[in-house]
């Protein structure tokens, strides 16, 4: 059975993953396109692959993914980024529509088990922000 790792590899391998996940994402929300008015996106494309692989390491159990996952919830926190958890719902649809879009080997098993990986990562950032009380 094909793994949620699997489909990552095959989406980075079309070229077309982050610049679509964006254009999903600009347009889900004007809370979204305003917090990313300033950004290079040649720069966080990449870093949202990395992020998204990030989040499937830590759900298949890598040490290394909880230590990035631990990183990422830091910098997404309200003494950072301060990104509302309220919007990571949005965010994992717009990868999700973005995978079905572009993975050939989509199906709906794949996107249940893809969706409750990336989840996991997700509530450990939620609860990164939740316990972060700002100076
Ligand atoms: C939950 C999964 C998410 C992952 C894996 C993720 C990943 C990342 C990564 C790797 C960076 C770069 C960090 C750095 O520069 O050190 C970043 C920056 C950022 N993220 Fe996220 N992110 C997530 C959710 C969100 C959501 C839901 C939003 C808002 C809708 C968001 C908004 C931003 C913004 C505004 C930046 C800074 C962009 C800039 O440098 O201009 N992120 N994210």
């Amino acid at each position: 059975m094909p793994t949620p790792l699997d489909s990552y590899r095959r989406l980075r391998r079309t070229a077309r993953f982050a610049p679509r996940f964006y254009e999903h994402l600009l347009a889900s929300d004007v809370r979204i396109k305003r917090l990313f008015a300033n950004t290079n996106f040649e720069r966080q494309n990449a870093l949202f692959e990395h992020g998204v692989h990030v989040l499937l390491e830590y759900a298949a159990g890598s040490a290394i993914g909880e230590m990035a996952v631990r990183r990422l919830g830091q910098r997404h926190t309200r003494s950072d980024l301060n990104v509302d958890p309220a919007l990571y719902s949005i965010w994992i649809d717009c990868l999700i529509a973005t995978a079905a879009e572009l993975d050939p080997k989509w199906n709906p098993t794949l996107e249940r088990r893809f969706r409750a990986d990336i989840q996991k990562g997700i509530d450990e950032m939620t609860r990164a922000y939740n316990e972060d009380v700002p100076k």
